[in-house]
């Protein structure tokens, strides 16, 4: 018996993702990191958008170059046209094309609601909802124009909105962000209805308290740790790499016939977690 030894550093049935091209939004940290190394790993060769930490940018890269994916750094500040349609240039420049958009670049600027600056609210507004507008609006002129390759994928092209549990549970002292994440699902909504035709999937990941720099304030001591829990039936704090292997999985032939859909990632937050001694 002959063992066959494989070039590849992981198992083709692992590679969902082989010869995809996939731009991540905000990937130098955070929820954006972990999607971006999670479809490193599935064979997508990966743009690591960033807007800020270059530096942090180029070591999600390399990390990404180790699973034997392709991978370069993109600065560009979503909430501009320009600047959005210039990575877009890039990207298909060095990688022919995208198949996969994941729009996770996202930012809370909180402050109680008769506080809140204009400044904040546009902010937030602009770099969570236009920005998502913007970075799928290119996906999609560039996934029609190059149509279908069924031996690359059974879709023209994926986007995945990365959206929050804010986009139904109302958030106090938030306002501008459960703004923009409810105007994020029904624009996900509306854009995977008209483009569905073209046989182009678009779907929102919703996640919850998941381990980050946004939320440090939420897990990072003890009394805050078990206050969280309070909100989390499931009983601990999301990671990570349980929403990479949802983004993964959200963008390969898996889930072929999911499109407009809201996965919620949250250990059970949007169950009213209230309501189980309660009401
Ligand atoms: C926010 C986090 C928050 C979580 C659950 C996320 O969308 O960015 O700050 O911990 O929702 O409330």
């Amino acid at each position: 018996m002959t063992t066959q030894q494989s070039e590849e550093p992981c198992d083709s049935a692992t590679q969902k993702l082989k010869r995809q091209m996939a731009l991540v939004t905000g990937a130098n940290s955070g929820i954006g990191k972990g999607i971006a190394l999670a479809m490193g790993k599935a064979g997508a060769n990966v743009v690591v958008n960033y807007v800020r930490h270059e530096d942090a940018a180029n070591e999600v890269v390399e990390d990404i170059k180790k699973s034997g994916s392709k991978a370069f750094a993109c600065h560009a500040d979503v909430s501009q046209e320009d600047q959005v349609q210039e990575m877009f240039k890039r990207m298909i420049s060095e990688f022919g094309t995208i198949d996969i958009l994941v729009n996770n670049a996202g930012l809370q600027q909180d402050a109680s609601f008769e506080e809140m600056t204009l400044d904040q609210w546009n902010l937030v507004i602009n770099v969570n909802l236009t920005g998502q507008f913007l970075c799928a609006r290119e996906a999609v002129r560039e996934f029609k124009r190059r149509g279908l390759r069924e031996e690359i994928s059974s879709a023209a092209g994926k986007i995945i909105c990365i959206s929050s549990v804010h986009e139904v549970i109302p958030w106090a002292g938030h306002v501008n962000y459960a703004a923009s994440k409810g105007g994020v699902m029904l624009m996900m909504q509306s854009i995977a209805q008209e483009v569905a035709p073209f046989r182009i999937r678009v779907n929102s990941i919703c996640p919850g308290a998941i381990r980050t720099p946004i939320n440090t304030d939420a897990w990072n001591t003890p009394q805050a740790y078990s206050g969280l829990m309070k909100l989390i039936p499931y009983g601990r704090i999301g990671e990570v790499d349980d929403i990479g292997r949802m983004a993964t999985w959200l963008a390969s032939d898996d889930s072929d016939y999911i499109t407009g859909t809201s996965i919620f990632i949250d250990g059970g937050m949007t169950l009213y977690p209230g309501f189980a001694t309660g009401g």
